[in-house]
């Protein structure tokens, strides 16, 4: 009935979240938050069924405001807490609205955090068959951005620009990762001596080291195809491993979500790739890519429809068992 977020730019100029801020920022924002959803939705609290809340992955901070705050609800309510996995939540995010995948389903979830290919059995029974074994691809589009000198988080940056540029003007390598895994960090760090290089080469090479003002002028120069180029390898080495996986699976039905399935490059090559091969595929609204609350209800609902509550005694964990 809503979904309504309360962003945080007070990290902007460092180049990432600073978990301390962060968690201040959730304890000044949680109350304004919830009246706001509540003002916009035209209800109030004694219309609401359940209290869903975010336990596990994320920052610790941040996520212990979350379940104080939803268990004083739940206590002061009378109504039944529900924990939600974060990144279950993503892949959940494909069953709000109508075009709704079938089960099983594979997921592609891709965020800030986490690099996952999900096979998707029921709301419940989920199973993490390929992942990141560095970076996640959300990191790989920020850090990118940060070599290029662009704010945080860069991952729209790189996507904005990335319209204007040609994709094939760079070419960055796709590592070779055995089974349904990824890895990002050897693609950072060829862009890294990319950018030393002033674009002549891809490793480190002395006689192509450049100085600060070359460099810069490069960047500035070409910004554009860079950008396409970098997006178009995270692209390619995203779909071609879920390529793999619905080969290796038989299943056809294919979801994306987190917040870096808001990127266009990837929305269209997936829409593209699904058309050649037969496949039904399913992008979320952009409002439900991204972190947002809808995702946090809708996996809470099926929890609910069985009575799966948590219990009052319940805490927060960074890191999470699927
Ligand atoms: O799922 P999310 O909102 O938060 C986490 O749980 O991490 O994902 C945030 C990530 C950031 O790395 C951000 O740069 C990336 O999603 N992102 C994008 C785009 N929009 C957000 N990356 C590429 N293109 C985009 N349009
Ligand atoms: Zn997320």
């Amino acid at each position: 009935m809503s979904n309504y977020i309360a962003g945080q730019t007070v990290h902007e100029k460092y180049g990432g979240v600073i978990p301390e801020l962060a968690s201040r920022a959730h304890m000044q924002n949680i109350v304004p938050v919830v009246d706001t959803a509540l003002a916009a939705a035209g209800c109030d609290l004694s219309a609401v069924d359940a209290i869903a809340f975010t336990q596990a992955p994320g920052l610790i901070g941040a996520l212990l405001v979350g379940t104080q705050f939803a268990k004083s609800l739940s206590l002061a309510l009378d109504k039944p807490l529900i924990a939600v996995h974060h990144m279950q939540a993503h892949v959940l995010a494909n069953l709000i609205g109508e075009d709704k995948p079938d089960f099983p389903f594979l997921c592609l979830t891709v965020s800030g955090g986490h690099t996952q290919i999900v096979l998707c059995e029921s709301p419940l029974k989920m199973k993490v068959i390929g992942e990141t074994i560095d970076d996640a691809a959300g990191e790989a589009f920020d850090k990118s951005a940060k070599l290029l000198g662009l704010p945080y988080p860069g991952g729209p940056l790189i996507d904005k620009y990335a319209k204007l540029g040609d994709p094939n003007r760079f070419k960055f390598t796709e590592p070779q990762i055995a089974g349904l895994d990824f890895s990002f960090s050897g693609l950072k760090t060829s862009i890294l001596y990319f950018l030393k290089n002033a674009g002549a080469s891809n490793v480190y090479k002395e006689e192509f080291l450049v100085d600060e003002v070359t460099r810069q002028q490069f960047i500035k120069d070409n910004l554009n195809d860079i950008c396409a180029s970098i997006q178009s390898r995270i692209v390619s080495i995203l779909l071609n491993k879920l390529k793999k996986a619905v080969k290796e699976t038989g299943v056809k039905d294919i979801c994306i979500a987190g917040g870096v399935s808001a990127n266009s490059g990837l929305r269209t090559s997936l829409t593209v790739m699904g058309k050649e091969n037969g496949w039904r595929t399913f992008i979320p609204a952009f409002e439900y890519c991204t972190d947002n609350a809808a995702m946090i209800a809708i996996a809470g609902y099926y929890k609910f429809l069985t009575k799966d509550f948590a219990e009052l005694s319940i805490n927060p964990s960074a890191r999470a068992e699927w």
